[in-house]
């Protein structure tokens, strides 16, 4: 009979070995192996192809930060619950403390450093600032993403959707009514950009 534990977190595989032979020959034995989790992750940050050797359970916003220097992305409650470490991860604004580095191999991730080259991101600074949205820094990675999540599933949020989708991102320098003015004020601007007018 054979038995296996593993744990990653002390990278160890304990193998328990027992055996019967006859009445009298019976004996059991364990191993203790060590375990490498190192994986080769590739994938595309930011429009490049890009790879990197890390540990299989280290966290995206650990790689991004650590081995890219992306550090708009920041340590917040690593626990899901701030969105200060918000990224595109495959078109969808995810939280990058959830995601283990097994999960981003053959994805396609966009940081804020990437989204800041675009006209989505100008929007959203220049409606911030019309609506004198608090910028302090910790947390405008969040809110900004946030807001492109919003706006591209609904154009014209209303009020009531702005905070609902806004009780992801933890920010202590906003008021919501604030939020909702800076979301409004980026909804215009974007469509007088796209379309020439403003509805
Ligand atoms: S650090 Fe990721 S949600 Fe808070
Ligand atoms: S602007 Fe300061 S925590 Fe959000």
């Amino acid at each position: 009979m054979i038995l296996y534990f593993f744990s990653k977190n002390v990278k160890k595989i304990c193998i328990f070995i027992y055996a019967l032979r006859g009445n009298e020959n019976s004996y059991c034995f364990f191993l203790i192996l060590n375990y490498n989790g190192a994986m080769t992750v590739g994938f595309i940050l930011n429009g490049e192809d890009v790879s990197v050797r890390v540990d299989a359970e280290v966290r995206l916003i650990d790689i991004l930060r650590k081995n890219f220097s992306m550090t708009g992305a920041k340590v917040g409650c690593l626990g899901g619950r701030c969105g200060a470490c918000a990224v595109i991860f495959n078109g969808v604004v995810t939280k990058s403390c959830l995601i283990p580095a097994f999960r981003v191999h053959g994805s396609e991730i966009v940081t804020i450093e990437g989204f800041s080259q675009n006209d989505e991101y100008q929007d959203i600074v220049q409606g911030f600032e019309k609506a004198g949205v608090e910028m302090c820094g910790y947390c405008d990675t969040g809110k900004i993403l946030a807001v492109e999540a919003l706006l591209s599933k609904k154009p014209r949020p209303s009020r009531y959707d702005v905070l609902v989708d806004f009780k992801g991102v933890k920010c202590r320098c906003t008021e919501p009514e604030s939020l909702v003015n800076g979301v409004f004020a980026t909804a215009d601007i974007r469509q007088r950009r796209r379309y020439g007018r403003s509805s």
